[in-house]
C-alpha cells in the first residue's frame, strides 16, 4: 500500500498541516480503560476526520477484557459518539473500524509471539511497514514488564516509538529506574513520555506569545515583573479514581508535571530553534534553577465536605477508595524561584487543588507597579498594576489589565482589560491535546513531550518539597469544597505583601 498525500483541508485547520505519517500500527496496552474511551479513540477518530492519517494504518488494542474485534469497535464507535469534539459521521468511523482490532491478553503478552504475530500479519494486510508504536495506557506496576518484553522482542526492520503515561515513577529513585529500563531497550528519540498539557492549543500559545512578538522579550524578565501566579484548579473531585489518587496526591499528581511544565514555559530563554532538544534544553536549565522552597513556602490541604455549584459535596476523606484517615493532599501551593539572572528574587507562586469554585488554569505575569504616577487617585483600584493574563482554560485567550481614565471630570482610573478570545479570533474548535501528540509521536516530533532528565529534575525538585511532610501530620480537611483552598495558602503571599488573584 502506498501513503497518501493529505489533500488541504480546511478541517485541519487547528493541528498544523505538515507531511502526514509514514504508515504505522499502534498498539494500545489498556485499550478497554477509561483513558482510551475517553481520549484516544476520539483523538484517533478526530485525526481520520480531518485527513491527518495515512491510508496504511491499524490499531490493536490490547487487555484483559474477553472480546472479539467487533465488539470491541462497538465499545469503541460509542466512545467516540459519547466524546469525540467532532460530530460522528458513520463514513469517516468506517474508514477507522476497518483498521481496528483486538487481541485479549494481559501484559505478560506484551513480547509474545501471538502478538507479533498479529502485527506481522498487519504489516501484510493494512502495509504498515512493520513500523511500530507503543502505547502504555496502563498502571504504572505494568510499564516495567511492557518495556522489558518489548525490548526482548524487537524487529529490526521499521522503527519503534513507545508512548508512556504519566505518572512516570512516583519519587526520583522510582522515574530513575524506569528510565533506566527504557534505556536498556529503546533510545531516548524513541521514547514519547506523555504531560498532556504540553498538547493543550494554548500551552503552546505560550511560546508564540512569549517568541514570535517583540514587545514581550524586553520586559520578561525580573526588572518589569513583580511576580507569576499560576493557577490550576479544578471543581471535580476525584472522580471515581480514589484508589490511584489516594497514593499519589496533588503534588505528583498534577506539580510535579503540568505544573512544572507551566513554569518552565513560562520561564525559559528563548530556545534557538523549535526542535525537540533546543526547546527541552532550555525548559530542563529552568528546572535545574529552581531552588528547593522551605517548608514555610509550601502549602497543602484536603477539602471537607461543602458545596460546588449549590449542590452539597462529601469530603475526601469520604470519597470511594479513599482511607477514612487520609492524610493525602488535594491542594498544594507553593512559592518557587528560578535562580538565574532574569529571575532572580522574582517568585511564582503555583496552587492547584480539587474540588476549588471551578475550572480555572491561568498564567498571570503581574508586572511592577507605574513608578511615579502623577494622578491623584482617591481608590486603590485606580492603581492596581498591570497582568498579563493567559487563560489556558476555558475562555482560552489573553487578557492584558491596563488602567484607563473613566470618561467625565477630574480624573478617575478603572481597570479595563484588552481580551484577544480564541473563539472569537479563529472561530475553529481547538484541537484537543491527544490529537497533537499523538500525531506528533507518528511525525516523529518529541519537542512536546518530557525528556528524561526533564522527568528527573521535576522529581528532584517534587521530593523535596515532599520531604518535610513525612515529619509533620496534617490537620486535614482544612478547606471546605467549594472554597479557594486552605488559609495557609493565602498567608504564602500575605507574608510577602501580596494576594492570590481575585475570582
Ligand atoms: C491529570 C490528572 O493529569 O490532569 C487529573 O491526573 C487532573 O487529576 C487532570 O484532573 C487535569 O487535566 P485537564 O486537562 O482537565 O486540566
Amino acid at each position: 500500500m502506498t501513503e497518501t498525500v493529505v489533500a488541504p483541508n480546511p478541517l485541519a485547520e487547528g493541528l498544523r498541516m505538515r507531511r502526514p505519517p509514514e504508515p504505522f500500527a499502534l498498539t494500545i496496552f489498556g485499550a478497554s480503560g477509561d483513558l482510551t474511551q475517553r481520549k484516544l479513540m476520539p483523538a484517533l477518530y478526530s485525526l481520520v476526520f480531518r485527513g491527518l492519517l495515512p491510508d496504511a494504518f491499524a490499531i490493536l488494542g490490547v487487555s484483559r477484557m474477553e472480546a472479539a474485534d467487533d465488539v470491541f469497535r462497538e465499545h469503541m464507535r460509542q466512545a467516540v459518539i459519547d466524546h469525540s469534539r467532532d460530530e460522528f459521521r458513520e463514513d469517516v468511523w468506517q474508514q477507522l473500524a476497518e483498521r481496528l482490532f483486538f487481541v485479549t491478553a494481559d501484559v505478560s503478552a506484551a513480547g509474545s509471539e501471538a502478538l507479533a504475530a498479529r502485527l506481522d500479519e498487519l504489516d501484510e494486510t493494512h502495509g504498515t511497514s512493520g513500523n511500530r508504536v507503543y502505547y502504555l495506557a496502563v498502571p504504572p506496576k505494568a510499564f516495567g514488564p511492557i518495556v522489558t518484553a518489548l525490548g526482548n522482542a524487537r524487529k529490526a526492520s521499521g522503527w519503534t516509538r513507545l508512548i508512556v503515561e504519566k505518572p512516570f515513577g512516583t519519587d526520583l529513585a522510582t522515574g530513575r529506574q524506569l528510565n533506566e529500563l527504557v534505556h536498556r531497550y529503546f533510545e531516548e528519540q524513541e521514547i514519547y513520555r506523555i504531560d498532556h498539557y504540553l498538547g493543550k492549543e494554548t500551552v503552546q500559545n505560550m511560546l508564540v506569545l512569549r517568541f514570535a512578538n517583540g514587545i514581550f522579550e524586553p520586559i520578561w524578565n525580573r526588572q518589569f515583573i513583580d511576580h507569576v501566579q499560576i493557577t490550576v484548579a479544578e471543581s471535580l473531585g476525584v472522580e471515581g479514581r480514589g484508589d490511584f489518587y489516594d497514593e499519589t496526591g496533588a503534588m505528583r499528581d498534577v506539580v510535579q508535571n503540568h505544573m512544572l511544565q507551566l513554569v518552565a514555559l513560562t520561564a525559559m530563554e528563548p530556545p534557538i530553534d523549535f526542535e525537540a532538544e533546543a526547546v527541552r534544553n532550555e525548559k530542563v536549565k529552568v528546572l535545574k534553577a529552581m531552588h528547593t522552597p522551605g517548608p514555610k513556602h509550601v502549602a497543602r490541604g484536603q477539602y471537607g465536605t461543602g458545596f460546588i455549584e449549590g449542590a452539597p459535596v462529601p469530603g475526601y476523606r469520604e470519597e470511594d477508595g479513599v482511607a477514612p484517615d487520609s492524610e493525602t493532599e488535594t491542594y498544594v501551593a507553593a512559592k518557587l524561584y528560578v535562580d538565574n539572572w532574569r529571575w532572580a528574587d522574582t517568585p511564582f507562586y503555583i496552587r492547584t487543588g480539587k474540588r476549588l469554585p471551578r475550572r480555572e488554569t491561568t498564567i498571570a505575569i503581574q508586572f511592577k507597579r507605574a513608578p511615579h504616577p502623577p494622578f491623584e487617585v482617591d481608590d486603590e483600584e485606580g492603581l492596581r498594576p498591570n497582568v498579563l493574563l493567559i487563560h489556558i482554560q476555558p475562555d482560552e485567550g489573553v487578557s492584558l489589565a491596563v488602567g484607563a481614565k473613566v470618561p467625565g471630570q477630574g480624573v478617575s482610573i478603572r481597570t479595563v482589560h484588552m481580551d484577544f478570545l480564541y473563539g472569537g479570533a479563529f472561530r475553529v474548535g481547538l484541537p484537543e491535546a491527544y490529537e497533537r501528540l499523538i500525531l506528533d509521536c507518528l511525525l516523529g516530533d518529541a519537542t512536546l513531550f518530557t525528556r528524561a532528565d526533564e522527568v528527573e529534575e521535576q522529581w528532584a525538585l517534587v521530593d523535596a518539597m515532599l520531604a518535610p511532610w513525612q515529619r509533620d501530620r496534617p490537620h486535614f480537611p482544612n478547606y471546605a469544597a467549594g472554597t479557594w483552598g486552605p488559609h495557609s495558602a493565602d498567608e504564602l503571599l500575605r507574608r510577602d505583601g501580596r494576594s492570590w488573584r481575585r475570582h
